[in-house]
């Protein structure tokens, strides 16, 4: 975890709809999100393979985000490569706190 990080107003939190991916920019960022089994999820809205975007992709059976390029595999909550790659996507704190949505970076 960035130790200069902070806690960043993102969304309302009726805004994020259950196991839709949503991307919003944030700044200096692009995060993708996923609201799942009572779960915020961050991440970046970009594939580390190839820069796919992935709020584009969908979730497979296993709560997996499929990138929409190449069709890699990651787990949305610790960016664990899946489908076997190699590659590590860049994941983040969120929570949602009195109707509000926050990411940490
Ligand atoms: S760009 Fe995402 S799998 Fe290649």
């Amino acid at each position: 975890m960035n130790p200069t990080g902070y806690w960043r107003l993102c969304c309302p939190s009726e805004g994020l709809m259950e196991d839709r991916l949503q991307e919003f920019d944030l700044g200096e960022k692009r995060i993708c999100l996923l609201r799942r089994a009572g779960r915020v999820l961050a991440f970046s809205a970009n594939c580390p393979h190839a820069g796919g975007r992935l709020c584009e992709g969908w979730i497979d059976a296993r709560g997996r985000v499929v990138c929409p390029v190449h069709h890699y595999r990651f787990d949305p909550a610790n960016g664990y490569n899946a489908s076997g790659e190699g590659y590590k996507l860049k994941t983040f704190p969120a929570k949602d706190v009195e109707g509000s949505i926050f990411v940490f970076f």
